[in-house]
């Protein structure tokens, strides 16, 4: 059975680690690993992409291999064809798949009958491949991530707060959730990030008012209030949200002089986050941008080493 990465409890905290170095060797040394020299790997987008698209396709070249990038609109997954007998046709072609879909239990179906890896490019519910290029910009910053505590603003059942959980739990983080009511991690991603962190030594919590989430927070991140899909929902996504919009105020608010912000963008600039933050010097934004091709390019050698 080939390993998949669809989640971020995909990897133990010992495998993570291992991923993350791996991200640090690619990324110091750019072109020193082709060792998927030979493969193919497809790369299919139901959803809009610029980061992932060209950092997967960028990446995928570095190390040897033949990316091939398709708009799954256009498949005929997007008629009546089913995602298994896909997933294994693709299985013929190319060595993985990488997928960026809707509901996490399409790529749960895909992997289910996947000859070589699938990895998670974005689902409604998590977003793991930038939660692993946020851990490696973190650490970057704060020289290790073990203890330090995250804070995630905005909506909190989106697929950036759930892998935030998840994965930074998985690292030994103290994630910490603001978001107004209404819009809390759903309880079976809660149960996840406690199981991770119970192993960890992190935690997990969750906070309705934006100071008290940030207080003596060494990351703060924030995503869009609305999600790709989340579009005619019929929820009002920008007054429940306005006090959490990451400004230098809130910012402040951690009371540390070194906090980090994380975005994984694209941002809608005065809304979750203002520009003074954005393009000031507690932003690793763009390195974080960066990083998701060091990250991927380890998670795809990692994973195909495994398959
Ligand atoms: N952060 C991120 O996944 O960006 P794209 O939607 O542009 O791929
Ligand atoms: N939560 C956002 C992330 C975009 C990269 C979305 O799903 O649209």
């Amino acid at each position: 059975m080939p390993r998949h990465f669809l989640r971020d409890d995909d990897l133990t905290p010992a495998e993570q680690a291992e991923v993350l170095d791996l991200a640090d060797e690619l990324k110091a040394d750019k072109l020193g690993n082709r060792e998927l020299a030979g493969q193919s790997v497809a790369v299919i987008f139901e959803k809009n992409s610029t980061r992932t698209r060209l950092s997967f396709e960028v990446g995928i070249q570095q190390l040897g291999a033949q990316p091939i990038v398709v708009d799954g609109r256009m498949m005929q997954l997007g008629r009546e064809e089913t995602i298994e007998d896909t997933s294994r046709v693709l299985s013929r072609y190319v060595d993985a798949v990488v997928w960026r879909t809707f509901a996490q239990a399409r790529i749960d179906a895909m992997a289910s009958v996947a000859r070589g890896p699938v990895i998670n490019a974005l689902t409604d519910e998590f977003h793991p491949c930038q939660v692993l290029a946020d851990l490696q910009t973190i650490r970057e910053r704060h020289g290790a991530l073990e203890g330090l505590t995250l804070t995630y603003l905005g909506d909190g059942a989106n697929n950036m707060a759930h892998s935030l959980l998840v994965g930074g739990a998985t690292a030994g983080m103290h994630v910490r959730i603001g978001a107004p009511d209404g819009f809390r991690p759903v309880e079976w991603v809660l149960e996840a990030a406690r199981k991770r962190a119970a192993e960890t030594g992190g935690s997990v919590e969750l906070f309705n008012s934006p100071t008290g989430a940030v207080d003596g927070s060494d990351v703060l991140v924030t995503d869009s209030w609305t999600s790709m899909g989340q579009e005619n929902d019929g929820k009002d996504r920008v007054s429940p949200f306005r006090p959490f919009q990451v400004n230098p105020e809130l910012l402040a608010a951690t009371g540390k002089p070194d906090t980090s912000v994380l975005h994984c963008l694209p941002a809608h600039r005065g809304m979750e986050i203002t520009d003074e933050v954005l393009d000031g010097p507690a932003s690793a934004v763009f390195d974080e941008a960066e990083n998701r091709l060091h990250a991927q390019k380890a998670l795809l050698t990692w994973l195909v080493r495994r398959a």
